[in-house]
């Protein structure tokens, strides 16, 4: 009998995207010289909130992720740190390899960030929502004391861009939903069918996850002050440390808006109609967030009538970010074809093979917009204006599911046996190994030549960045006052 999750030591933004707070600010703190005593007592003072059920939900919320150096900062041990994930312990920016594949080069490369490399590191994250008008209050409540032991690296603001991203798109359509009840069989079984619902390990350490594992976390003596964490499911001699936390990752990515738009209207040759068709071709919905693809209601379709990307192109950015049925390599139908492909038999498919299981690579997502929501009449007049994405997403194995889809799927240039192209919204554009280049962005028709545009340029740079842990509530309290 599976335990139920605690839902009283899981921080809320798990369970909610806290929608009905309009308002959020994102603080970065480092810890100061000498004050690491006095950070870790304020820490352990916070009213962090839970994602029990809340009715009405609550006016404010406020949540706690620390960065692996951020542990280190406040006393966490060597022992206790080699019990989270590599990519966890290395950072985002953490080698020059992991930069280049995360496409983060050129303008975007870890040297030019205003925050996540170097002596930016933040410590501790924390993540304020409120309604606008309490805001204010929140956070003076919040933040009281914090500059005692804390040196404030960043501040960030959000905007309240009605459910649109900068580019004008709705956005936070598409979310696995978790398996609170813990009903979905955790086995590694073929799986053709999509679904939304994945196994609350995806997200979430210390449950089974899609595999029916157990994501690796830090597993402790279950002595003095860690005989109050939850036990490990797997090894109920264990206090888990990652017990109801997750992985959280931050990413500040800057959007070109009057660039994207101007470079649309340029390929469309000034028609209006053309230059939005290309947009959501480009995207692979509508700007009110419709599939381009036949589906019930916004979120009820796959790719499997559109194997050729006639519809939603294949490398359209959703299709990228998400495949559904991609498991499933188009092909020949029938029995037979099946097999091959399956198998690994069909040349096509093994071309295609980095489409791979899409349950294994989901990603909450819980980013909000920064900046000024500039008009298209004025993004079209070269209207500049700074405007991006927060981009914000929660995952229990970062190589598995983030990583994997930021390089694989949408700076990779072979995705689903496309030719030398990158994903068209987030691609980083450089030339691939042999120097060819990776600019262009494939449309095929249904008859004649398939349609490309042509030299894209790089519409979105990222200006920070960081990979946090965002731990138990129990967790927290125990890594700021016993460790
Ligand atoms: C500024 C940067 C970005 C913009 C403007 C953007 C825009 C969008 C839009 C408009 C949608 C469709 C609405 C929806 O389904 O929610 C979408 C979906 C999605 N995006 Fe992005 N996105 C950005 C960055 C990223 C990044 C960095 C990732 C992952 C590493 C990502 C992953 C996804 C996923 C997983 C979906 C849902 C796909 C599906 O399930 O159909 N996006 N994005």
């Amino acid at each position: 009998m599976n335990r139920p999750a605690e839902l009283d030591d899981i921080q809320g933004l798990v369970r909610f995207a806290y929608g009905h707070l309009k308002q959020a600010s994102f603080v970065m703190l480092r810890v100061k010289d000498q004050k690491q005593e006095a950070a870790r007592a304020w820490l352990a003072k916070l009213p962090v909130t839970s994602a029990i059920d809340a009715n009405p939900p609550p006016p404010q919320a406020l949540q706690v992720a620390l960065t692996c150096e951020g542990l280190q900062a406040l006393g966490v041990g060597d022992d206790i740190l080699q019990g989270f994930s590599l990519e966890f312990v290395a950072g985002m920016a953490g080698d020059d390899n992991r930069s280049r594949r995360l496409g983060d080069v050129g303008d975007s490369a870890p040297a030019a960030w205003q925050w996540g490399a170097a002596n930016k590191m933040p410590h501790v994250l924390l993540m304020l929502y409120a309604e606008p008008s309490g805001m204010a209050a929140w956070r003076q409540k919040v933040v009281r004391g914090a500059t005692a032991c804390f040196q404030i690296l960043s501040d960030l603001e959000t905007t309240d861009m009605d459910g649109r991203e900068p580019f004008g798109f709705v956005d936070g359509i598409s979310q696995p939903k978790l398996d609170w009840q813990r009903r979905r069989a955790t086995q590694d079984q073929e799986l053709e069918e999509y679904a939304e619902l994945s196994c609350l390990g995806e997200f979430l350490l210390g449950y089974p996850n899609e595999y029916g594992l157990y994501t690796d976390r830090p597993l402790l003596d279950p002595q003095g002050a860690a005989a109050d964490l939850p036990r490990a499911e797997d090894v109920p001699e264990k206090a888990d440390l990652g017990r109801n936390g997750s992985y959280l990752v931050f990413r500040q990515l800057h959007q070109d808006v009057a660039g994207f738009w101007q470079y649309l209207d340029r390929q469309a040759g000034g028609d209006a109609q053309l230059r939005t068709r290309l947009a959501e071709t480009v995207v692979g919905r509508t700007l009110d967030g419709k599939p381009l693809v036949p589906s019930e209601g916004l979120n009820g379709f796959d790719y499997r009538g559109d194997p050729d990307g006639l519809r939603c192109p294949v490398g359209a950015h959703i299709r990228r970010a998400n495949p559904r049925n991609g498991d499933i390599p188009a092909g020949k139908p029938g029995l037979l074809g099946w097999l091959l492909r399956t198998l690994g038999f069909d040349a096509k498919a093994r071309e295609q093979d980095l489409i791979a299981s899409t349950r294994f690579h989901r990603l909450l997502r819980r980013g909000r917009e920064y900046g000024e929501a500039i008009p298209l009449d004025q993004a079209l007049a070269d209207r500049k204006a700074e405007a991006g994405l927060h981009f914000i997403c929660l995952n229990a194995n970062i190589a598995r599911q983030f990583e994997f889809v930021q390089s694989a799927w949408l700076t990779g240039t072979r995705f689903g046996g496309l030719d030398r192209e990158g994903d068209p919204l987030l691609g980083d554009r450089s030339p691939d190994l042999n120097g060819a280049a990776t600019d262009h962005y494939s449309m095929p028709q249904a008859f004649g030549a398939c349609q490309r545009l042509e030299g894209l340029p790089r519409f979105i740079n990222v200006e920070g960045g960081a990979y946090f842990f965002l731990p138990g509530i129990r967790a927290l309290r125990y890594l700021v006052t016993a460790t």
